[in-house]
């Protein structure tokens, strides 16, 4: 499988930890050794084989446990296999999950040497590039301080400063990433496409999915300790997002709905009945686990479909046509119900936001809602946003008097990703124009 334009060959690779019921049960098996075993096996990682070619950039992603980190360690020889063989070819530059490996008594100065030092740099080598790495990491007026007293910030700054300048062959980034800031990131990844320009291969753990699809060649999927899919980033990422909120999707379809309310062909809903009997919503395809559900639960929204340009999609384009329905049954009797809905960022930051009331001359909205009976709420927009994932918040609620009553509401309960765009920036695409006349000859 060696091939001289490979830079990193995993084979097999297994990791198997042992895993102690009680603290003293590994004390136990250290005055033991082999002669009796107090622990269970616990396999992290389960026959894997994937390669990465000179200059190749590969995303790593999965689910959180998935074994990710310790490929990674692996790879940079931090901790051992169990069974399996990793080839790795050259200096080996790595920001590891546990932070940024410096000692926090010394120096910035000081821990640039002793890291440069363990990646195999003289100290003439390290003299040569030291300028390059605080001008990176911009942060000359604290280089002389010692580590402790840096932010989390600083201290990746420094770290990402001197792996990136050492010209590794393969640099390994373990998230690390995410704790810069937005400005320092894109600094960081324009380093990066700069290093695989030159040859070095790079491999990324991160759990933007805009990351993988926006930097890597290649990615791989791992799930519960196994490669699931290596291939195109999106394709990958478009499983990797099955994996997280698909849910059973086929099992959802099983789960026959005693009582429908079929929109009408206007609505396109005909072959996508949603279910007013049974709380179906978390076995949809986009349902975050991670929703916020509260209200007094005299409704309650227990289906829904998203739908772009008609079709169920994994990664939806900046500017299709969205069509979100969701069904609302009434289990008491509520008077003039309000349906809501927000679209949040990932970062919480709300993108747009109504609700029937506030629409309320373009809505034909249910005076009463009876106990027993349901509704299904359509609502359509265009997807103008840019590249990023986004969270969709649906309530019911009613008002009593000045109060509003919140029935169900379902926060960030439907996760949605946009893929790139190339024609904008931002937020969302506001259809800025663009017009060159040539101006008027001077006489
Ligand atoms: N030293 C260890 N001893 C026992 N189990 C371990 C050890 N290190 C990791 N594990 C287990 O191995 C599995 C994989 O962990 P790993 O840190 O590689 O996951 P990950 O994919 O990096 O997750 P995350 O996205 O949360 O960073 C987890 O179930 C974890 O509990
Ligand atoms: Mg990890």
């Amino acid at each position: 499988m060696t091939s001289s334009d490979h830079s990193i060959v995993v084979s097999d690779v297994s990791k198997c930890f042992p895993i102690y019921d009680r603290p003293f049960h590994r004390l136990l098996q250290m005055v033991y050794r082999r002669r009796r075993t107090f622990s269970r096996e616990f396999w992290a990682l389960r026959d894997i084989s994937f390669s990465v070619e000179r200059g190749e950039t590969v995303g790593i992603v999965g689910r959180n446990g998935s074994g990710k980190s310790t490929l990674l360690q692996m790879i940079c020889g931090t901790l051992a296999t169990t069974t399996g063989n990793i080839e790795v070819k050259g200096r080996i530059g790595a920001l590891l999950e546990l932070g940024s490996g410096f000692n926090p008594e010394f120096t910035g100065r000081e821990n640039v040497y002793m890291s440069a030092a363990v990646l195999g740099l003289s100290r003439e080598e390290t003299e040569h590039r030291f300028d390059d790495i605080v001008a990176f990491a911009d942060i000359a007026k604290f280089i002389d301080q010692p580590v402790k007293t840096y932010s989390s910030g600083m201290a990746l700054r420094l770290a990402f400063a001197v792996q990136s300048q050492i010209d590794p062959d393969v640099l390994i980034v373990d998230e690390a990433l995410a704790v810069g800031d937005a400005r320092f990131q894109a600094k960081c990844f324009d380093r990066l496409k700069r290093l695989k320009e030159n040859g070095t291969s790079i491999l990324l753990v991160t759990h933007s999915s805009d990351q993988i699809v926006n930097h890597c060649s290649r990615a791989v999927l791992l799930d519960s300790g196994q490669l699931v899919m290596q291939g195109e980033p999106r394709d990958v990422v478009n499983k990797y997002m099955d994996l997280l909120f698909g849910g059973d999707r086929r099992a959802a379809e099983e789960t026959a709905p005693e009582l429908i309310v079929s929109g009408t062909t206007e609505h396109g809903m005909d072959h996508h009945p949603l279910s007013l009997s049974q709380d179906v919503f978390s076995n949809k395809a986009g349902y975050n686990h991670h929703e916020y559900r509260w209200g007094d639960g005299a409704a309650s929204i227990l289906d829904f479909s998203l739908r772009a340009d008609g079709h169920e999609p994994h990664i939806i384009i900046s500017g299709q046509a969205i069509h979100l329905s969701a069904s609302v049954r009434f289990n008491r009797t509520v008077v003039r119900p309000i349906f809501g809905i927000t679209i949040k960022t990932r970062e919480g930051v709300t993108v747009a936001g109504t609700n029937s009331e506030l629409l309320s001359d373009e809505v034909h909205t249910h005076g009463i809602g009876d106990g027993g009976s349901g509704v299904v709420v359509h609502l359509k927009f265009r997807c103008a946003l840019a590249t990023g994932d986004y969270f969709i918040s649906l309530g019911v609620a009613s008002r009593t008097e000045e109060t509003i009553v919140p029935h169900d509401r379902r926060y960030d309960a439907v996760h949605f990703t946009v893929a790139p765009t190339n024609t904008f920036y931002g937020l969302a695409d506001l259809d800025l124009r663009m017009d060159i006349s040539e101006a008027a000859k001077r006489i």
